[in-house]
């Protein structure tokens, strides 16, 4: 049996959203042999991890990040046996299999839930249960505790008229946060990730995880009340409650990442240095947020490539220096397709010349970056945007809410509509395109959700083993990491690319006698990069990957001119 790398920074994950890859039995709803079945192809591009999307019984009103049962398998996704096999499958194979932890909060049709409601003591300690402001008694709600905001749009608390309380819900209302401070709460969720690990599970992706220690005092936040996240986020506990967690449910030194919500490097460095024993890496939002218009999600402007380099410079070069680890990504079932966004819309929406190599630059730039490298499902076939042509295409809670509030804001509908066709989660969630037959041969029933009409041209068997094509510089870049060094442990360090190349992103890495320049541009126009901040000489170096054909590169004046999107590597040894 092929052994597990165990040596993260060679390792490459892949995400499945488990809903939107492969629908074994017609319900138009991917499922746990469907993902069995496609072992091979995952094998075959050369991953190591696959972190699964929650499978759990869930009334899917935020597509099962609301758990009901986090012990079970949800009907619709298949069985426990089911769940066995694909772990021994992937296991025999060498992968190794990351479950989805959202413990942050439940479903409110989870039992604890549903026993707090009925006024049990020990279960309405579970939750975080507030007076109203201003209320004169349980039979008065007054006003909401706090002006706080959940992330899907208005208030983030609920009234709970047999309870006579409000509770705390940072995202949906259907979805009550857990209170951490109960060492109730946590003991159950030790035996929830202890469950899953003792099925043979290599690693856990949690959910949400820095905000599960709440401020020691709830007070209005300046403005709408949608600040509060950064309130909450890194709590006071919130390293103590991890470092718990892992070492009690045995899980220090698998392949863990915590998905940060609005945080900073100094949290992020601690909750990935080895010597704290919390987590492997961390997810941060902070350079997908540099086409929020004045950081607000749902106004549109061009990605700010500038912000973008200033960010990944910031994170590469301040993780390395706390020893903590990136997870490196663009794409997840949270985020629209980034080959749509950072290649224009125009450009690549109908699949015209910079797609390929808009794609390409994606992933050359984060593949060769320090970290672990993330891919979403499609994304090293370039998957674009679902260009959705009317609100009842959609599907995601978060969508529909935003775009009632951006109608009410005085918006008409065609332009709410193109601001959610941008934004809108569900970009990210359409069925994995394998063949260019119906619905892609997702399934052979009804998708739950629809596909972008490019499918015919962008699937699995258009890309797979082709050369040149997206899908082999996927594998060829996933393989670069296993060969070199330089790439899965060099140094890291961001280089000046000069003034006539502001929409490059250039950095350098190192190690024992070996670097390497990796120059990348997101300009739909030629540029020329200086060269003279690097330690690498282009007359003594190579090229080790890129995705033009030939380089423009000028040794006597140390410049490379690149070219739209264009992107590349040089090896000096
Ligand atoms: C982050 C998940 O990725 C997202 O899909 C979900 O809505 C929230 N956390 C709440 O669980
Ligand atoms: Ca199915």
């Amino acid at each position: 049996m092929p052994e597990l790398e165990r040596d993260f920074r060679k390792a490459v994950v892949y995400q499945v959203y488990v809903k939107s890859f492969c629908d074994t039995n017609g319900d138009g709803l991917g499922d746990l042999p469907g993902i069995t079945s496609k072992l091979d192809y995952l094998k075959h591009l050369g991953i190591d991890y696959l972190w699964l999307t929650p499978f759990y019984p869930s009334p899917q009103r935020d597509n099962g990040y609301d758990v009901s049962d986090y012990c079970a398998v949800d009907p619709t996704y298949g069985t426990m046996a089911d769940f066995e096999e694909l772990v021994a499958q992937a296991r025999k194979r060498g992968i190794g299999i990351m479950l989805d932890m959202v413990l942050c909060h439940t479903s409110v049709k989870h039992e604890w839930f549903r026993r707090a409601l009925m006024g049990e003591e020990r279960y309405r300690n579970y939750y975080i249960l507030r007076d109203g402001r201003g209320s004169t008694g349980p039979d008065d709600p007054g006003e909401p505790p706090t002006n706080w905001q959940c992330v899907f749009g208005g208030s983030a608390w609920e009234w709970v008229p047999r309870l006579g309380k409000w509770y705390l819900h940072l995202h949906d209302r259907s979805q009550p946060d857990l209170d951490w401070r109960n060492p109730e709460v946590r003991d159950e969720l030790v035996n929830v990730v202890r469950f899953w690990r003792e099925k043979g599970v290599s690693g856990f992706r949690f959910d949400v995880v820095n905000l599960i220690s709440k401020p020691e005092v709830f007070e209005d936040v300046p403005g709408s009340g949608s600040a509060c996240r950064s309130l909450v986020a890194d709590g006071p506990h919130v390293h103590e409650f991890l470092k718990e967690l892992v070492e009690r449910s045995g899980i220090d030194g698998m392949m863990t990442v915590g998905e940060m919500a609005s945080t900073n490097l100094k949290n992020c460095v601690r909750y990935t240095n080895p010597a704290e024993h919390e987590l492997g890496q961390v997810f941060n939002f902070h350079h997908l947020k540099v086409d929020y218009k004045d950081g607000n999600k749902w106004a549109l402007q061009e990605p700010d490539i500038a912000k973008m380099r200033a960010i990944f410079s910031t994170w590469q070069e301040g993780m390395q220096m706390g020893g903590g680890t990136n997870a490196l990504f663009w794409c997840n079932h949270d985020q629209p397709r980034a080959i749509t966004r950072f290649g224009g819309r125009e450009r690549v929406g109908e699949l015209g010349g910079s797609w390929e190599k808009v794609g390409k630059t994606l992933a050359l730039c984060t593949h060769l970056m320090q970290g672990v490298p993330y891919i979403f499902q499609g994304e090293e076939i370039g998957t674009t945007n679902a260009g959705f042509t009317a609100i009842d295409q959609f599907r995601d809670v978060e969508t529909f809410n935003n775009y009632r509030t951006l109608l009410s804001e005085g918006k008409t509908e065609a332009e709410a509509l193109t601001i959610v066709n941008e934004r809108s989660r569900d970009n990210g969630r359409t069925p994995m395109q394998w063949t260019a037959e119906k619905n892609a041969g997702f399934t052979t029933g009804k998708p739950w959700i629809g596909l972008p009409d490019n499918y015919d041209r962008v699937n699995v068997e258009a890309e797979i083993d082709k050369p040149g094509t997206l899908w082999s510089f996927y594998r060829e870049l996933i393989a670069l990491r296993k060969e070199h060094e330089v790439i899965s442990h060099g140094t890291v360090r961001f280089v000046d690319a000069g003034p006539a190349a502001p929409k490059v992103v250039a950095y350098e890495r190192g190690v024992a006698g070996e670097h390497l320049l990796v120059l990348c541009s997101f300009d739909g126009a030629p540029c020329r990069v200086s060269c003279e901040d690097s330690v690498v000489d282009l007359a003594r170096s190579e090229v080790l990957v890129g995705n033009y054909d030939d380089v423009q590169a000028d040794a006597a004046s140390d410049t490379v001119t690149l070219r739209p999107y264009e992107s590349v590597a040089f090896i000096q040894r």
